[in-house]
């Protein structure tokens, strides 16, 4: 597994306005989208691109490049994946949006799936999983199970904030999925939060507190 850092001067500028506990619902959600602005531009870096011809101003046939394949398809994690949305379509906005939704079952402490809705053929597409916080990592890890049981072969994930656990979780479970975090923080606390990390991302975002 890769795990590839994006390393940028507004990306560490922008990461310490999100922690910022005064930064209000609507600044934190136009920080999300900058920030996945920067992750899908990293993330995207080795698509392959396709010669194609479009007509010119001067009349004439032009040859240029287009992306190579059919469209990619974003799985924003309900419900914080969801703030990386538009992030990621501002850059791609041809990419398909497959939801999925998990909660966690109380007894087992396990993800249980409620709701996926994933887009036509997406064992032919790149898949790119959005959820800002890579926590513990049982979510994304089910969530990639889930992607490889339908036939996908290309998945990546886009997340803000990534805690050590959650990325030997996704070392051991899917060693074949790379991870491009914003920043790696220290450590998980006792709940299950990442530290120093931002709190709970569904509700900054969503104004649920
Ligand atoms: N989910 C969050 O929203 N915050 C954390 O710190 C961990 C998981």
């Amino acid at each position: 597994m890769a795990v590839i850092k994006v390393s940028h001067p507004l990306v560490t500028h922008k990461l310490g306005m999100l922690r910022n506990i005064d930064t209000n619902s609507k600044d934190f959600r136009e920080l999300v989208t900058e920030l996945t602005n920067f992750l899908t531009y990293e993330v995207t870096k080795d698509c392959e691109l396709e010669k194609t011809t479009i007509p010119g101003w001067e009349g004439k046939p032009v040859e240029v490049q287009k992306l190579a394949g059919i469209d990619p398809s974003i799985v924003p994690i309900f419900r914080a994946g969801i703030g990386m949305q538009e992030g990621f379509l501002k850059v791609i906005p041809t990419a398909k949006i497959s939801y999925v939704g998990y909660y966690r079952d109380e007894s087992t402490l396990q993800p249980k799936l409620y709701y996926a809705k994933l887009a036509t053929e997406i064992h032919q597409r790149r898949v790119y999983v959005l959820d800002p916080m890579l926590a513990t990592g049982g979510t994304t890890s089910a969530v990639c199970k889930l992607l490889k049981k339908q036939g996908c072969k290309d998945i990546k994930v886009l997340c803000i904030l990534a805690a050590p656990e959650g990325l030997s979780r996704m070392e051991e479970d899917h060693p074949d999925v790379d991870i491009m975090p914003a920043v790696i923080d220290d450590h998980l606390n006792e709940k299950g939060y990442i530290v120093p990390g931002l709190g709970d991302a569904g509700d900054r975002l969503f104004g649920t507190k």
